[in-house]
């Protein structure tokens, strides 16, 4: 037996009886330390195996720390509770990308900078008059997103500190102005340019909702919760839009394109579309004197709770618990939401329920959220799109992180061949 440091695991070969000592670096192992296990000459060396990579950390990250098994979310060390309580969406974007709460200076030009590029290229306007009445508002944000790179052609310089700075900028400001534009259009109503008096989440309820006034003023209310909304999704680490946004981002494409692949990640429904998914099981339950009935067939597999379990979080979802505080105050001023009290009963059976307990499924941020966003008018299809602009301040956090890493490169996985090997080609008349 070597005589291991304890900061090392011994690997035995037991095709070559070769041992090998590999050092654990912050609770991780390297996978290429593996490759020197071989079983002959002629071996490319031993790889690991991860589909979908659920015990793999792809980079080293300070941006997004969460505990699933205690349910903590925390950004560059920020409690979650403690953002969407005293902070606003911009700061929290200006803290997750450049690490630090900004000081009043900061904030104000960080405010100036994004407010001042909320306005797009008319180009934009006229090409989403292109797309068909009923566009799904995400297939048409992940298009113009992309479209912006062919505007602003100088944001090909990845590593030029300067042009990443302006279009960190860009992006976080027109978001919004394309989700907006989106929306309107897919309603045929004329599209509403920003207003840069109003706040961020302001002038996103405007750029929605303004019809005839001359002056669109935000319910306070909404706007805060529209921006505690924004708060609560800007950043979840390795996520798969993430994880989409640094993978297409290390072939140094301009972020905008990028951001179009996040946005395209955000939109499967085992990402961006759970809350939907989760007001269609409510309308199909229909009222709380039924949920016991479903809650029988969520547990003989029949169906998902939908709303319900975390591949991370295997407590409460911090975020779920700071949303359902939000949902009781909207629904307070909004017209009473049918399934409302079809969600509260379903979240009081299933936490009481053994079956919910032993496997440590908790509601997540999705069960509450569609509600919300659906008191507040938005039809099923805003859902990813509300989701895709705040999360454009991680994805673009995530980016820069890895940019400037320098132990990054092209990502580009191996695979274990499974198909045939040296075939000789069949003329097609012999086959
Ligand atoms: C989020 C989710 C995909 C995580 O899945 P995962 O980490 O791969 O967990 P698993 O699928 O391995 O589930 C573990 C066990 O809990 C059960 N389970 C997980 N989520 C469940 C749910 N929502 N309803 C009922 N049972 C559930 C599984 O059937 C499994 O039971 P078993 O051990 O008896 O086979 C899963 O919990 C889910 O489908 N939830 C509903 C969809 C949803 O709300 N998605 C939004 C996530 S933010």
């Amino acid at each position: 037996m070597l005589d291991s440091p304890s900061n090392t695991i011994t690997v035995t070969d037991n095709r070559t009886g070769r041992t090998i000592q590999v050092p654990i670096i912050d609770g991780t192992v390297k996978a290429m330390d593996f490759r020197q296990l071989r079983e002959n000459d002629d071996d490319f060396g031993l790889m690991v195996y991860d589909p979908a990579f659920t015990n793999t950390a792809s980079c080293r990250s300070a941006i997004t720390y969460i505990d699933g098994d205690a349910g903590i979310l925390e950004h560059r060390g920020y409690p979650i509770e403690q953002l969407a309580a005293k902070s606003t969406f911009l700061e929290t974007a200006y803290l997750i990308i450049y690490g630090e709460l900004p000081n009043k200076a900061q904030l104000a030009q960080w405010t100036h900078d994004i407010t001042y590029h909320t306005f797009v290229h008319e180009g934009t306007r006229k090409f989403m008059e292109g797309f068909h009445h009923d566009a799904h508002p995400m297939g048409m944000l992940i298009s113009t997103v992309a479209a912006l790179s062919t505007f602003y052609p100088e944001a090909q310089n990845v590593d030029d500190a300067h042009s990443r700075e302006i279009q960190t900028h860009r992006l976080i400001a027109k978001m919004p102005t394309l989700a907006a534009f989106a929306y309107r259009s897919g309603r045929g109503l004329p599209i509403v340019y920003p207003d840069n008096d109003l706040s961020y989440s302001g002038n996103f309820l405007s750029m929605l909702w303004k019809m005839s006034e001359s002056k669109y003023t935000p319910n306070p209310v909404l706007e805060r919760a529209m921006d505690v909304l924004f708060i609560l999704h800007a950043d979840h680490e390795q996520n798969c839009s993430a994880n989409a946004m640094r993978a297409v981002g290390s072939s140094r494409p301009d972020p905008y394109s990028a951001t179009a692949a996040a946005t395209a990640a955000l939109y499967g429904p085992l990402h961006g579309g759970a809350n939907e998914q989760v007001l269609r099981m409510l309308g199909e339950i229909g009222s709380p004197d039924r949920v016991l009935e479903f809650v029988k067939k969520f547990k003989n597999g029949d169906n998902r709770l939908m709303g319900f379990g975390h591949r991370v979080y295997k407590n409460f979802d911090p975020r779920g618990t700071i949303i359902k505080g939000i949902a009781d105050e909207i629904l307070d001023m909004t017209e009473p939401h049918p399934l409302l009290d079809v969600a509260k009963e379903l979240e009081r059976i299933a936490l009481e329920d053994d079956y919910f307990i032993k496997r440590k499924l908790y509601p997540n941020v999705d069960f509450y959220s569609g509600i919300i966003y659906q008191a507040l008018g938005f039809p099923v299809e805003m859902f990813p799109v509300l989701f895709a602009i705040p999360r454009t301040a991680g994805w673009i956090a995530q980016w820069r992180e890895m940019i400037t890493d320098p132990e990054q490169k092209i990502a580009r996985p191996r695979q274990v061949y499974t198909g045939e090997r040296q075939l000789d080609y069949v003329p097609l008349e012999a086959r």
